[in-house]
């Protein structure tokens, strides 16, 4: 094998290396990350979940904070702003395990469709994503049958995330607006 050949080896098993983290982390221990982050490879993970969004009811998870002057007249409730916190558990039942809670709010942006403007985090609360966050920031269609909305970011194990997520709506109850939605989110991070 000449140099060139074990140099290129070396730079592969170091390219290769996966970077482990926790969530908190000191200063130098972030710099580091940062360092080998050149070397890092990159991967995909894809989780799926249940969002229990509930405006009805004792405990609500989804409030009305705000409305324009034409929600009410509204078909497609312009304007109407609700701020959430969410459970994200692993099956359909409300009473499944819970693997963290989405926390952010909701708009409805479109005057003709029901298109709402999420801006929202999903905080995970089990396992190795235990204090990780992913957040989404895109266009949800909720009335129709599946939405496909950006994740633009995270922190902890998905520090520097990009990707997607699929919603698709499992139940809703048109009376009361509750709703049990499932998410398919694919992101790359290192
Ligand atoms: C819209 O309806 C709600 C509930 O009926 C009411 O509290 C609110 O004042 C109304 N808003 C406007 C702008 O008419
Ligand atoms: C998640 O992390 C928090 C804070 O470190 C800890 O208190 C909690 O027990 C952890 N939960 C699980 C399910 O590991
Ligand atoms: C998520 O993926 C699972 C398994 O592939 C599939 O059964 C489910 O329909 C998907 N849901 C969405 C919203 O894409
Ligand atoms: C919707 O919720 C109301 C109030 O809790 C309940 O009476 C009704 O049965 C629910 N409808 C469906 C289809 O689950």
């Amino acid at each position: 094998m000449d140099k060139l050949a074990i140099v290129l080896m070396l730079i592969s098993l170091v390219v290769a290396m996966p970077i482990v983290h926790s969530t908190i982390e000191e200063p130098k221990e972030v710099d580091e990350w940062l360092h080998k982050i050149h070397f890092a490879k990159e991967k995909m993970t894809k989780l799926h979940f249940y969002f229990h969004d509930t405006p009805s009811g004792k405990n609500p998870t989804a409030m009305q904070v705000a409305q324009s002057s034409i929600t009410n007249k509204s078909s497609a409730l312009f304007g109407l702003i609700e701020m959430i916190d969410d459970p994200l558990t692993t099956e359909p039942e409300p009473t499944s395990k819970l693997v963290g809670r989405a926390q952010g709010l909701y708009g409805a942006s479109g005057l003709q469709d029901l298109a709402l403007l999420m801006a929202v985090n999903f905080a995970f609360t089990s396992g190795k994503f235990n204090g990780s966050t992913l957040t989404i920031l895109g266009r949800n269609l909720a009335l129709h049958p599946i939405r496909e909305m950006p994740i633009v970011g995270g922190t902890g194990v998905f520090r520097l995330a990009r990707g997607f997520a699929r919603a698709k709506t499992y139940s809703l109850n048109a009376t009361t607006g509750d709703a049990i939605v499932d998410y398919n989110v694919s992101v790359i991070h290192y």
